[in-house]
């Protein structure tokens, strides 16, 4: 039985007819950048994030970026991030001359650790890429895997040293903490529609979302050439604009985007069951919130052979991420060595993620949480 990381082409094949219509609408309208389809995606995304405000950029990505940007973060400044993470959250600080500040994570939730975010502000704890006096100016927290970072913790912490927050949402669009979506807690909430995401285009695309109406106002110019007024440029700007046929397609998409996160947690929870007799560490669900399962990432000491024995048996796996980002060679610079963040190299080493797409069938589920027990030696 073969069992792939995604199942796009079985996804499709049960909306074919919804999302042929919703491309060939636009197609028929000639109209194929920045039109009433994004619009209409920017207004259901604000409200799904329960956020008043929405912009359609460019990627996930420059969903980091121009936020950073528009929240008036620059050269020099500090920004507190998770290394255990894609590398585009911390590049997006980069681009604006800012200095990431990578702090570890909790072991459990794969998250910034709000302990560690507390203790370096208040000088108990050294960070070897940040040796200025000042104060950081912002925190980028990650929602990992689908699982909220600790929002209510982080957010107490930036109210107390007045620091802007800004989400990176990627992995984890309907992700709930205390009732609330990811996305709506701090200045802005970013957001990727890379295919693989669990609301994903048919190629790339992004989202802000925030609650300042001028923010929103900002990012629109930011992503349009700094131009507000076609032709007349008030700033330097970019090119990052969404198409129409992205957000036509996500629009469809986002309509079933609820049904797929419940198919998602469903095995996830039957995972959970089938593995819960020990060898490997299973993500527990969150008990504060909502984890809406882009990943299944499980922990286990020896992950390489884990993930060659499911190869052998057609099971795909993946490695998010078998490097942290501190320890990335880009990053040699920033003065970091190994060890200074113990729990996110930990996790480069023991993670691999299994298959968790709502597409799959529960044999299918079975089969890969049999296989692993053989591994272990347990079935
Ligand atoms: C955590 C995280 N941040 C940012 C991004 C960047 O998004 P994009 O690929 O749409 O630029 C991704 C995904 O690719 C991601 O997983």
């Amino acid at each position: 039985m073969k069992v792939s990381m995604l199942d796009l082409v079985a996804q499709y094949a049960k909306i074919k007819e919804e999302i042929d219509r919703a491309i060939a609408e636009v197609i028929e309208s000639g109209q194929f950048i920045l039109g009433p389809q994004v619009k209409a995606l920017e207004q259901e995304m604000a409200s799904y994030c329960q956020c008043p405000y929405a912009v359609g950029v460019a990627s996930g990505t420059d969903a980091l970026h121009l936020a950073l940007r528009a929240c008036g973060v620059g050269k020099g400044d500090g920004v507190i991030t998770s290394p255990f993470t894609f590398i585009a959250t911390a590049e997006a600080i980069s681009y604006i001359g800012a200095i990431p500040i990578f702090l570890d994570i909790d072991k459990d939730t794969f998250n910034l650790d709000p302990n560690q975010v507390e203790d370096f502000l208040k000088g108990r704890l050294k960070s070897p890429g940040w040796t200025s006096r000042r104060r950081p100016k912002a925190i980028l927290p990650v929602h990992l895997y689908g699982r909220s970072a600790d929002m209510r913790a982080l957010m107490e912490i930036a109210s107390q040293y007045d620091l802007k927050v800004i989400e990176d949402c990627a992995q984890a669009i309907g992700a709930e903490h205390g009732g609330q979506k990811v996305g709506s807690f701090g200045q802005a909430g970013c957001f990727s529609f890379f295919p693989t995401k669990n609301l994903g285009g048919y190629g790339d695309g992004g989202m802000v979302t925030t609650q300042d109406a001028q923010l929103a106002e900002k990012l629109k110019i930011l992503r349009q050439h700094g131009s507000r007024t076609r032709y007349y440029h008030e700033e330097l700007g970019f090119n990052s604009r969404l198409d129409e046929i992205q957000a036509a397609i996500l629009r469809v998409k986002l309509r079933h985007l609820d049904a797929w996160t419940e198919g998602r947690r469903r095995i996830a929870d039957l995972y959970r069951r089938e593995l819960q007799d020990g060898g490997v560490v299973v993500p527990l669900d969150d008990p504060q919130g909502r984890h809406v399962y882009n990943q299944f990432t499980l922990r286990v000491p020896r992950r390489d052979a884990l993930q060659i024995f499911l190869k052998e048996r057609e099971i795909a796996t993946m490695i998010y991420y078998p490097v942290s980002l501190h320890q990335q060679k880009v990053y040699r610079d920033l003065g970091y060595g190994d060890g200074n963040l113990p729990r996110s190299e930990l996790a480069a080493r023991e993670v691999i993620s299994v298959p968790v797409h709502p597409e799959l069938a529960p044999e299918q589920v079975a089969f890969v949480a049999d296989t692993i027990r053989s591994f272990l030696g347990k079935r």
